[in-house]
């Protein structure tokens, strides 16, 4: 099962740092909208609060398999970013279908302790 981890905590998620933004809708969104082969989870800090609100698509067995690795979005602000995440996460995500075409903008390094964090 494709793992995303979205990060609601100090940066990500707050109408302080990001204010005019329905984060809680959102994140409703993404898991209204993952597919059945998807589990979403909030996260805390991911340490990588300058690329807020990060989100993180980690592979299931099959797309690990495949080659696929964790992969780090960034900027995930506005329902096209969401439905992105959400269309490539249905596709298979990581491993088994490209990032929507697009969408590469998003996509991130890892925060300052890396994969330790997830
Ligand atoms: S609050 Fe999301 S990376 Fe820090």
């Amino acid at each position: 099962m494709t793992r995303v981890r979205v990060c609601r905590d100090c940066c990500c998620g707050t109408t302080g740092k990001h204010p005019g933004v329905d984060h809680d809708g959102l994140l409703d969104r993404l898991v209204a909208t993952a597919g059945a082969g998807a589990r979403v989870e909030v996260s805390t800090c991911l340490l990588a609060c300058e690329k807020s609100n990060v989100v993180v698509v980690q592979p299931g067995a099959e797309g690990r398999l495949a080659g696929g690795r964790a992969v780090w979005l960034r900027a995930v602000l506005d329902t096209d970013a969401v439905d992105a995440i959400a269309g490539w996460v249905r596709d298979g995500g990581p491993g088994l279908a490209d990032v929507p075409p697009g969408r590469a903008p998003l996509v991130t390094t890892p925060g300052v302790l890396g994969e330790a964090v997830l």
